[in-house]
């Protein structure tokens, strides 16, 4: 009997192999609606401006092509922490809600349904993830009490 249960790399070649079959998604593909989606966003009069401190906009798409690839082909090498990355921007709701508008419009432009839905899908998990995680809870602290 051979109950082996497959290598991790293995595994995870299948796994990659599934969703690249099922969405078109590959990582030239992903970078690519990156450059294109990053493009647009420099150019929002909302989005811009939080834009403009990027010094190396090519490390930039590295890592967020990184990123993506991790997110949504489970293949990749994305070691960053997106939340204290966004920390010091002060963004606020309406920029997560134009930053969505953005990459839904250019995932559909860039991809077929079934790859602009798992993008999207995973965008919204993330930035409302990211959004919350920024949210101060002021309600939970009491006068005198120590946030650490
Ligand atoms: C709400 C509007 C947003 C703005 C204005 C924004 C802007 C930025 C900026 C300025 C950086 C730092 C770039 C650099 O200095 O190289 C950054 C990093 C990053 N952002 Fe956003 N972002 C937004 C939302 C999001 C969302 C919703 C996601 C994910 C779904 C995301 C994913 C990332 C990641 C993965 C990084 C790299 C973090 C690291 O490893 O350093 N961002 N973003």
């Amino acid at each position: 009997m051979n109950h082996a249960i497959p290598e991790n790399a293995e595994r995870r070649a299948a796994l990659v192999a599934e969703v690249r079959a099922h969405t078109g998604l590959d990582e030239a593909a992903i970078q690519a609606f990156l450059r294109r989606f990053y493009g647009a966003a420099r150019e929002d009069a909302l989005l811009g401006p939080s834009f403009a401190g990027v010094a190396n906009w090519e490390g930039h798409i590295a890592r967020l092509t990184a990123f993506w690839c991790s997110v949504a082909l489970v293949a990749g090498a994305y070691h960053g922490q997106p939340l204290q990355a966004h920390a010091p921007l002060a963004l606020r709701p309406d920029h997560f809600a134009r930053w969505l508008e953005l990459f839904e419009r250019t995932a559909r432009l860039c991809f077929a349904p079934a790859g602009a839905e798992h993008l999207l899908e995973r965008a919204r998990r993330i930035a409302r993830s990211i959004e919350m995680g920024l949210t101060p809870l002021p309600l939970r602290r009491t006068e005198g009490e120590t946030v650490t």
